[in-house]
């Protein structure tokens, strides 16, 4: 069992084990993160192949069809020894839930992340083939429903994560999940460096789930005006609002004034446009955006990380 919940996956024995041997089959302890409009499959295979989880949310493949292409190519690509993880957002607005849940179930993606939404609904589907569950949880409460539901991992949204973010303290989120789940434990919120990864397996999680520090490398599908803003940014220019996704969520500061959704007073438009709630024209970003300084390869921040995380664990 994965953790106090029932869990119907063979493959899983308990949750101790299943963390050490996700650990084994990866060089660093990272999941990059799925971003909206932002990760796709050069990113997943940029990152597995340098030995972390890479990461995509199943909307960003514009079609049920293009998803279909998208996995058969992470397949192809011999990713490299690390797994890959698909987000299904379960959200009741999500009107392809359904039907990219059964493209998962053709692909067999080593992951399912399940945001935004209970998980009960696909832990008996993914765990039907082998595949793990993640859930994303911002509370105590959602993190619990999300273990009684029998999932492998949950990733506990933190204060200043990029995205749709969490409220919580990192330190008192890990402590109190850890008083009642086993299972794999990632931790979103600014996780920027391989001193923070290390901390966070000193309090007893097990992954840092990282957006931000790789929302600007080669191989996002950011656009390029995103990136660049992020070069100038750092936690001060970050601007937490519930006005455009209807969740508390941060947002570049320069970007809000820009696409006119914040006026020159502070105060968010909640009449903005569309476009502007659909995040096409304002661009998110968590407080580890300050640690953020060039525009380089996956393997290169990769390689940051490796180096800070080591120097870390020698000491
Ligand atoms: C631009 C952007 C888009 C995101 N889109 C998604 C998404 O589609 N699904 C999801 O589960 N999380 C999404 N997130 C949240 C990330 O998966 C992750 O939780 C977050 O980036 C971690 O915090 P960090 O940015 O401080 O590292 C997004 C984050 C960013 C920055």
């Amino acid at each position: 069992m994965p953790s106090q919940s029932s869990s119907s996956n063979p493959n899983v024995s308990g949750g101790a084990a299943l963390r050490r041997r996700l650990r084994a089959q990866l060089r660093l302890p990272v999941v990059v993160a799925p971003m909206f409009l932002v990760s796709g499959p050069e990113l997943v295979v940029a990152a597995c192949r340098s030995g972390m989880i890479g990461a995509f949310p199943t909307l960003n493949a514009r079609t049920p069809e293009i998803l279909d292409g998208w996995l058969a190519r992470i397949a192809q690509s011999g990713a490299g020894a690390a797994p890959y993880a698909a987000n299904l957002i379960l959200d009741k607005r999500n009107p392809r839930c359904d039907e990219d849940l059964a493209v998962l179930e053709r692909h067999r993606p080593p992951i399912v992340i399940a945001s935004v939404g209970r998980p009960d609904r696909v832990v008996g589907r993914i765990h039907a083939y082998g595949g793990l569950v993640f859930a994303d949880v911002a509370s105590l409460r959602h993190a619990r429903n999300a273990a009684a539901a029998g999932v492998d991992g949950l990733v506990l949204l933190t204060a200043g994560a990029g995205g749709n973010t969490g409220w919580l303290n990192p330190f008192a989120f890990v402590a109190a999940v850890r008083e009642f789940f086993d299972g794999v434990v990632a931790v979103a919120g600014a996780i920027a460096s391989g001193r923070e990864l290390r901390a966070l397996e000193v309090l007893g999680a097990d992954l840092g789930y990282m957006g931000t520090a790789f929302l600007a490398t080669e191989e996002s599908m950011a656009p390029a005006g995103h990136k660049q803003a992020m070069l100038q940014a750092d936690a001060d220019g970050i601007v937490q609002t519930d006005a455009l996704s209807g969740y508390p969520a941060n947002f570049l500061r320069s970007r809000l004034l820009e696409a006119g959704a914040m006026r020159p007073d502070g105060s968010i438009d909640r009449g903005a446009s569309a476009d502007v709630y659909s995040w096409k024209h304002v661009w998110s970003a968590g407080h580890g955006v300050g640690q953020v300084r060039a525009i380089e390869p996956v393997a290169a921040v990769a390689a940051r990380l490796q180096r800070e995380y080591d120097e870390r664990q020698a000491a």
